[in-house]
């Protein structure tokens, strides 16, 4: 195991659409080295830890976001700023992000838009200007929106029902857009509908897991290779080797 268990700090959270929450953790970020890594937090009260990408890290910050679907993320949401959680930082593979695209479309669906964020900085650091495609249920579910524009990026919002951007899914808005490579996360039929629409690019799985770090195969998965363990060998996998 590569991977480092430091202890961080909470120094800000904040509530940025429903249920969905953004927290600032403080301390030791060194194991972080590519966006679209994630961190399993130890939660108090929790045994198994939950995994949370990594959203985006300056210095010794680290700024997650997830949604409330169960008890531990509902205990780590009411967590106070001045708490510390421990976690294992620096999970899985990450996104490569080589210049093998001319014209890259970033593509988030919920709380899949989180590791995009840090993920279009590096983009933009190697030159290239993505556009970026983001899906959400409704109005209410709609988050960092601005902060994609921020970066100086075009942004397409589609909800499921209407009540914000453009009605439809992700890959409705995808038809209207030039673009040669993808990097996705979502739910896994979004994923699939992406993988349907596309011919090149880099899908990150949010599967559920167990240890985190390679050892108990509760993640693995089937691909044109062989089998991989979602933690380690993922979470993010090639379109072409994708089996669904
Ligand atoms: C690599 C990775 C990165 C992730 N990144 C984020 C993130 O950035 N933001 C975020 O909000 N969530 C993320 N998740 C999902 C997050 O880990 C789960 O939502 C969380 O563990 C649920 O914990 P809980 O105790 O609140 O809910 P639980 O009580 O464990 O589960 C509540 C409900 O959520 C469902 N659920 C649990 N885990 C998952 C999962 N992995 N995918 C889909 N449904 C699940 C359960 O089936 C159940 O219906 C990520 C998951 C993985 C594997
Ligand atoms: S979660 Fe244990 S091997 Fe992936």
């Amino acid at each position: 195991m590569t991977s480092k268990m430091p202890l961080l700090q909470i120094t800000a959270s904040r509530r940025i659409a429903k249920d969905v929450y953004e927290t600032v953790l403080t301390g030791d970020t060194g194991a972080i080295t590519r966006p679209g890594q994630f961190v399993q937090i130890r939660i108090p009260g929790f045994y198994l830890r939950r995994p949370i990408s990594v959203c985006d890290v300056a210095g010794d910050k680290l700024i997650i976001i997830y949604k409330i679907l169960g008890k531990g993320t509902a205990a780590l949401a009411k967590l106070p700023v001045g708490e510390s959680v421990e976690l294992l930082s620096g999970l899985g593979n990450g996104f490569m992000v080589d210049d093998v695209y001319e014209k890259p479309l970033i593509v988030g669906g919920g709380v899949g838009t989180p590791p995009l964020f840090g993920l279009a900085k590096k983009i933009i650091e190697k030159g290239f200007t993505p556009d970026v495609v983001l899906g959400f249920a409704s109005k209410d579910d709609v988050f960092y929106e601005e902060e994609f524009r921020t970066l100086g990026l075009d942004v397409y919002v589609t909800t499921n029902d209407g009540s914000y951007g453009t009605q439809g899914f992700v890959t409705d808005k995808m038809k209207d857009l030039d673009y040669d490579y993808v990097f996705t996360c979502g739910p896994m039929p979004m994923l699939k509908a992406v993988h349907g629409v596309s011919t090149d690019g880099q899908f990150s799985f949010e599967e559920r897991m167990g240890c985190g770090f390679g050892a108990c195969m509760c993640c693995t998965c089937e691909s044109k290779y062989g089998p991989k363990r979602i933690c380690k060998d993922g979470p993010i996998l090639f379109r072409e080797e994708i089996v669904w």
